[in-house]
């Protein structure tokens, strides 16, 4: 039989296990969108005529997040190559989404073949 005390244990257990589990995951989703000086040597080094600062990328990801999470979720850019959102969709969904703004099409080009596979 168990007891009252073994139980609680086993609650508490569990309630410790799921806070670790949110920070974990909360952590690597944030990972994946923090700004490196090794994101922008490899944009550079991707050959696409592209070079930006920490500070350019940083101000691309919040426009990414502002004009590319309203219909769909993001799309992680890792989902892709460089290659693939350069040619595929990259300038389809900047038009889906209306982004217009010369200077923001190419913060939010530059976040993500920065970000890309
Ligand atoms: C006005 C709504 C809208 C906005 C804003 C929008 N998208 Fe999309 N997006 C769509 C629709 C609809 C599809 C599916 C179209 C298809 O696959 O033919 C799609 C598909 C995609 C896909 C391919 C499918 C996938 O999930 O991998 C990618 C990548 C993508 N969007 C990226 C972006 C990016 C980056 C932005 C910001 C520049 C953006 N989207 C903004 C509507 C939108």
């Amino acid at each position: 039989m168990t007891t009252n005390n073994e139980k609680l244990k086993w609650i508490y257990g569990m309630g410790a296990t799921c806070f670790c589990a949110y920070f974990w995951t909360a952590c690597s989703v944030n990972q994946a969108f923090q700004i490196t000086n090794a994101d922008t040597e490899r944009l550079q080094n991707r050959g696409y005529g592209y070079s930006a600062s920490k500070k350019e990328l940083e101000e691309g990801y919040k426009l990414y997040v502002v004009k590319c999470g309203n219909c769909h979720n993001l799309v992680v850019p890792t989902k892709y190559t460089s290659y693939e959102w350069k040619f595929k969709y990259l300038e389809r969904e900047l038009q889906t989404a209306k982004v217009e703004d010369e200077r923001e099409k190419k913060l939010i080009s530059m976040f993500i073949l920065a970000k890309a596979r």
